[in-house]
């Protein structure tokens, strides 16, 4: 690995400021594909992004979020909420699974397979996982000790480990049943709409508008609505008879943490290593994020009307 200093010179020599270090590295080492020309034309296009994609509302203002975050939610609200988030849950997997089988590499399968694979309940196999795994044999259903980093390569599956799991406890304690969560039919309209556009857009045939869309929805991830529900669940929780769960969300506020850094490397490399249409890139992103809108549009409206 080249330090981050000699990098940095070879960006300014070259006027490529900006490109993450592993396409630096590439380029320095003449990898196949990476040119300055094709660099700085990445810059303009990410130049673009920013400007046309980056900026959709929802990134920049979720209302449903920033209300959820005061912490001034009551019963019902958290129980809605907590009914449409086990349906996107549940039919988030559909659009995964569309994603896994409509990889165009090896790998692009495998990555994905180890979204879908932690999502219904194998534990990644890191360090901090096996030993999470000695020290409870409860470990998969805190989702406080489960590692957020390692591959499922190797990692055990634990039936209470499936996030829905996590979400059904939550659920339970809030007074609701198996049968009351996570079916298609416990879907608002604008729940079902997000659903389908990511099994639709997310998991689409065509390698690009997956990518785009994988793109926005990480930026969206980015902009940090994990925490913002982990601290109105924690107020709730500090003011109500009944304590939540929050391993959740609390888990997936920290691996969101970690894919922000890679989200970038990945557009990158997605970029020199083939021809890519910028336009469209840029137009399912937005259609991604139209869907992700209408998802939060809807939960603003329910919490509204189920304002005491
Ligand atoms: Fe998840």
């Amino acid at each position: 690995m080249t330090d981050s200093n000699t990098l940095e010179q070879f960006a300014t020599k070259h006027n490529i400021q900006g490109l993450t270090e592993p396409s630096l590295e590439a380029l320095m080492t003449n990898t196949p594909g990476y040119t300055t020309d094709k660099a700085r034309s990445f810059l303009a296009f990410q130049q673009h992004i920013n400007e046309k994609l980056l900026k959709h509302h929802i990134i920049l203002c979720n209302d449903y979020c920033n209300w959820f975050e005061r912490g001034d939610q009551n019963k019902a609200q958290v129980r809605e909420f907590v009914v449409q988030f086990s349906v996107f849950s549940n039919l988030f997997l559909v659009a995964q699974l569309h994603k896994t089988i409509n990889a165009d590499t090896i790998e692009g399968m495998h990555a994905s397979k180890e979204i879908l694979a932690n999502e219904i309940g194998v534990i990644f196999n890191a360090q901090k996982a096996r030993k999470a795994m000695v020290d409870s044999p409860d470990a998969g259903e805190n989702p406080d000790i489960v590692s957020t980093e390692g591959s499922v390569e190797g990692g055990q599956f634990r039936f209470k480990a499936a996030h829905f799991e996590w979400l059904y406890r939550m659920a339970q304690k809030l007074g609701l049943e198996f049968t009351d969560i996570g079916k298609r039919r416990h879907g608002t309209e604008s729940t079902l709409f997000y659903c389908d556009e990511l099994t639709r857009i997310y998991g689409n045939e065509d390698y690009l508008i997956s990518q785009a869309a994988s793109y926005a929805v990480e930026n969206w991830a980015a902009a940090g609505f994990w925490n913002q529900l982990v601290k109105g669940f924690e107020k709730f929780n500090d003011t109500s008879e009944i304590k939540l769960p929050l391993g959740f969300f609390t888990w997936h506020a920290l691996i969101e943490s970690q894919h922000a850094a890679h989200t970038q490397e990945e557009l990158e490399e997605l970029y020199f290593d083939r021809e890519i249409d910028e336009d469209k890139f840029i137009h399912y992103g937005n259609e991604m994020l139209d869907g992700v809108a209408v998802f939060w549009d809807g939960l603003e409206n329910q919490r509204q009307q189920l304002e005491l």
